[in-house]
């Protein structure tokens, strides 16, 4: 069997390797991959946006199962593409991924189903967003409605910020607006909450908690994710319960009556408030760092797990954990989330000695004349297991101590509120 990886992060590179292991797997591609995939697999730079060129690419080289990481060739319709000629693809159609395309699409879904959700409404134009920040409380957050790389939030203190915000998101910053969204702030903890579906059952794949800010304590600016732990200290059966019956299910049911399924990851962004969980946003893949953070702790064959959501016989399949604590530590580039410099040479990444329970995802590297180079903001996603989070939290600081890239820095308290404990 041949398969196709869509991306080049951190988590299409643990997706490649936990599926190198699997003796059926004859071949994996990865498109277009980065480094780290480049050892276990072809890396094939194609255009991602023609989807014809990638279909020829797969009839051609007779790859039998496409998996997409990434939002952006979902939200564009790469399922319903690839299906269409006979390709058999994991990931939503472009229907359902409208939960992670369109932030008002999910809103009004939460609406219609009372899915618990920070409390909002929707708005056309500069005048009438600005008639309402007027006599708001604070904080208010602002959001684009589409796709804007985790950027099209922001959490606003004061009217200015609002105005600011306003402005930047019907000036196009993140492409022509129709319109944007303003919530309440919801004040608790966030959780990162997956399942997996093939548009029949439904299944539980982990939780963690992300650390989206570059700086210690959970401080300075947002970035794509500095590292992460599973599972979340929040998870508890009574909590799992509600994000079930009062989040997922409606979601689902709520598809289901729009005359579509859901078919991939879903991946629910949490607000845990006093215990009370609320949809902050869905995300229609895995996360990143978190499928790092998660996959390792997998004790099932995950093509199978794949093939049996293309096939719709997931309530075949079973899907195993080991009982332990994961944490995923980002390597970043210097100067990451701003400007960062490119194509920087990782020294003594080969020597890099990573013991049974340990990991190294790349994800902005490319491999040239057999050396190593950063080429984007986050770089290395260190990952270990361990019985409990503080030693595994140890290990990592080892490892990165020893590979000692002074290119580089990294967060050292991933994990803080569930060690602190
Ligand atoms: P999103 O892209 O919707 O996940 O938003 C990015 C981040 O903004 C989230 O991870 C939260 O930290 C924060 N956020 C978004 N919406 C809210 C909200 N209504 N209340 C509090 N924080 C929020
Ligand atoms: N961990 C954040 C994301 O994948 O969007």
């Amino acid at each position: 069997m041949k398969v196709g990886i869509i991306g080049s992060g951190g988590r299409e590179h643990a997706i490649c390797l936990a599926l190198n292991d699997i003796r059926k797997i004859e071949e994996i591609y990865c498109f277009p991959g980065n480094a780290g995939t480049a050892k276990i697999s072809k890396n094939i730079v194609l255009n991602l946006e023609d989807f014809d060129e990638l279909k020829d690419f797969i009839l051609l080289n007779k790859i039998d199962l496409i998996i997409v990481g990434p939002e952006k060739p979902l939200v564009d319709g790469i399922v319903d593409f690839l299906e269409g000629h006979n390709i058999k693809v994991f990931g939503p159609n472009k229907i359902a991924s409208q939960l992670e395309g369109s932030k008002i699409f999910t809103k009004n879904l939460c609406k219609k189903y009372n899915i618990p959700t920070a409390k909002f409404g929707i708005f056309e134009n500069v005048d009438s967003s600005i008639q309402f920040i007027k006599k708001t409380k604070y904080p208010i957050v602002i959001k684009a409605d589409g796709l804007a790389s985790g950027k099209g939030v922001y959490i606003c203190d004061k009217i200015s910020e609002a105005k600011n915000a306003i402005n930047e998101i019907f000036a196009g910053k993140f492409g022509k607006a129709k319109n944007l969204l303003i919530e309440e702030f919801l004040k608790g903890e966030e959780m990162s909450y997956f399942i997996i579906s093939d548009g029949k059952t439904l299944k539980k794949f982990g939780t963690a908690q992300d650390h989206k800010r570059v700086s210690e304590g959970d401080t300075g600016k947002n970035t794509g994710g500095m590292g992460a732990y599973s599972p979340s200290r929040l998870f508890n059966e009574a909590l799992d319960k509600k994000i079930l019956s009062r989040i997922i299910e409606p979601t689902i049911k709520g598809l289901k009556e729009i005359g579509t399924i859901y078919k991939g990851f879903l991946y629910a962004g949490l607000m845990i408030v006093d215990g009370e969980p609320y949809l902050i946003e869905y995300n229609v893949r895995m996360g990143d760092p978190e499928c790092q953070t998660i996959l390792p702790k997998l004790n099932s064959d995950l093509l199978e797990i794949f093939l049996s959501c293309c096939d719709e016989k997931l309530h075949e399949t079973d899907i195993n954990w080991y009982n332990k604590k994961s944490i995923c530590v980002v390597l970043c580039s210097k100067g990451y989330p701003d400007q960062i410099k490119k194509k920087i040479l990782i020294k003594d990444l080969d020597n890099l000695i990573l013991g049974n329970d340990e990991y190294c995802f790349h994800a902005g590297t490319i491999i040239e004349n057999k050396q190593t180079y950063a080429i984007g903001g986050r770089v290395l996603n260190f990952v270990c297991l361990s019985n409990d989070f503080l030693s595994a939290r140890h290990q990592i600081m080892n490892s990165l101590k020893s590979l000692n890239w002074n290119g580089g820095f990294y967060r050292k308290d991933i994990g803080y509120k569930a060690i602190s404990e």
